[in-house]
């Protein structure tokens, strides 16, 4: 399973572009070696949109649940974890709505939608705006700062966890393990001591659970736990995964895409200014980094449960197809000049966000906090600059995505 490691690594990793438009001049359909482990199994990757669309829009043939087929261990062992049974689930080896289809995806995603929809997003604002200025006020004087630590990083896991009603003091922690974890998770790379970060991020949620349950408060969780504690609509099992999938989906990806969506604007300068010069360009602009070079590298592994065709192409039921949603957003069928960052670019859509019903719930917080971070970074630091070279900034690759371990800038 070198190859497919290799797609996420090295100069592909940091830069899979070049790697991508291969691909999708080769075919849309590509196979790839199995990313880990012995198996007369096919894996796929998807590289051009109209196809990527098609397998997230089909979630009956491609089903996000990777033991639908019979007697498919091996895909367990490659794309998720073996916890510690005795551990408390959390979203990795437990059941959130990421892991199942309907009629349970319906249900589970039900649950907490209202609370995703972009009018609730809009009363955020004011809060993700002082968690933006807090920061910047901290750093202001130093005329220096680490982006990623001191501004992308802290933003979104404030927010997220403002909304769950997760203690300020407990999130440097809540960090430490969810860095790890999506650190020490990959296609095909499994890092020692991602099972004890696990059973400890689970064990936290649990227990905050249950003071929640003494003590109710006006947030995200203690309605899950009302919810819960109704009836038949939401089991324990399924409430610690969704708290933990909604506050490691909620900051990771968020992080990375204010860092890496800054470093693309600091590395294509007419974009920068143009942008300073009229700040109501930042929602479009948030668009078209998240199509340029957006956090996801691809979606979750589907298995298809049945053989069919895709772009004439034969995929034996069983076989395991991942759509790449960054090689998608570059299609040269579907976008004009996709290599060029254009932040006035008209666009009807990109994959950043996925498709179909996992679709991301977060996506309307994710553009709100994107407009705040950019909006507010370049209005209160507009010499805002590089202190390495664009070259030397060192990127980390996670569970899918690439994101940067640091990025010093000075204004
Ligand atoms: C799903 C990307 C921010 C929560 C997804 C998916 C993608 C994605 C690609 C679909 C995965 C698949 O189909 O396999 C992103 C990006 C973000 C972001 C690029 C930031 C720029 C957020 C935020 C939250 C969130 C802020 C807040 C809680 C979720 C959840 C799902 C999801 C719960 C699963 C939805 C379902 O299965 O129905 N995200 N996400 N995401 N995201 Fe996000």
């Amino acid at each position: 399973g070198k190859a497919a490691f290799g797609l996420f690594s090295g100069d592909n990793g940091e830069n899979p572009f070049p790697l991508f438009a291969q691909m999708r001049a080769t075919g849309s359909v590509i196979p790839i070696p199995f990313p880990m482990g012995e198996t007369d199994r096919q894996a796929w990757m998807v590289t051009r949109m109209e196809e990527a669309m098609q397998v997230l829009k089909d979630h009956t043939r491609f089903t996000v649940d990777l033991n639908a087929v019979d007697g498919n261990s091996d895909i367990r062992q490659t794309f998720s974890v073996d916890a510690d049974p005795s551990a408390p689930p959390v979203f990795f080896n437990g059941k959130s709505m990421l892991s199942v289809d309907d009629p349970d995806h319906r249900r589970l995603r039900r649950l907490v939608s209202k609370a995703f929809t972009p009018r609730y997003m809009e009363s955020l604002r004011p809060r993700v705006q002082e968690i933006a200025d807090e920061l910047l006020d901290r750093v202001q004087d130093q005329g220096e700062m680490d982006l990623v630590k001191d501004y992308a990083y802290p933003l979104p896991i404030n927010v997220i966890c403002d909304m769950l009603g997760v203690p300020r003091a407990d999130r440097a922690q809540i960090q430490v393990w969810s860095d790890a974890i999506a650190r020490g998770l990959g296609l095909g790379r499994r890092e020692p001591g991602v099972a004890e970060h696990m059973r400890a991020f689970g064990e936290y949620t649990a227990q905050l659970v249950a003071d929640k349950r003494q003590h109710p408060a006006d947030d995200l969780i203690s309605q899950l736990i009302a919810i819960e504690e109704e009836g038949d609509r939401l089991s324990e099992d399924e409430l610690l995964s969704m708290i933990t999938l909604l506050i490691f989906a909620g900051h990771e990806t968020t992080s990375n895409l204010i860092a890496t969506g800054t470093l693309m604007l600091l590395d294509h300068p007419e974009q920068l200014e143009k942008l300073k010069a009229d700040l109501s360009l930042v929602p479009s602009a948030v668009e078209e980094l998240l199509r340029f070079n957006g956090p996801a590298t691809i979606a979750g592994p589907r298995m298809d449960t049945e053989d069919i065709e895709l772009a004439g192409q034969p995929i034996k039921k069983g076989d395991v197809v991942i759509p790449v949603l960054k090689s998608a957003n570059r299609d040269e069928r579907h976008f004009t000049q996709p290599e060029e960052l254009d932040i006035t670019r008209t666009m009807h859509r990109h994959l950043a966000f996925g498709h179909g019903i996992h679709m991301c719930l977060g996506a309307p917080l994710a553009r709100v906090e994107g407009d705040i971070a950019f909006t507010t970074l370049l209005r209160r630091m507009p010499n805002l600059r590089l202190r390495i070279p664009c070259e030397s900034v060192t990127w980390h690759f996670t569970l899918s995505s690439q994101g940067l371990a640091a990025l010093p800038v000075a204004f």
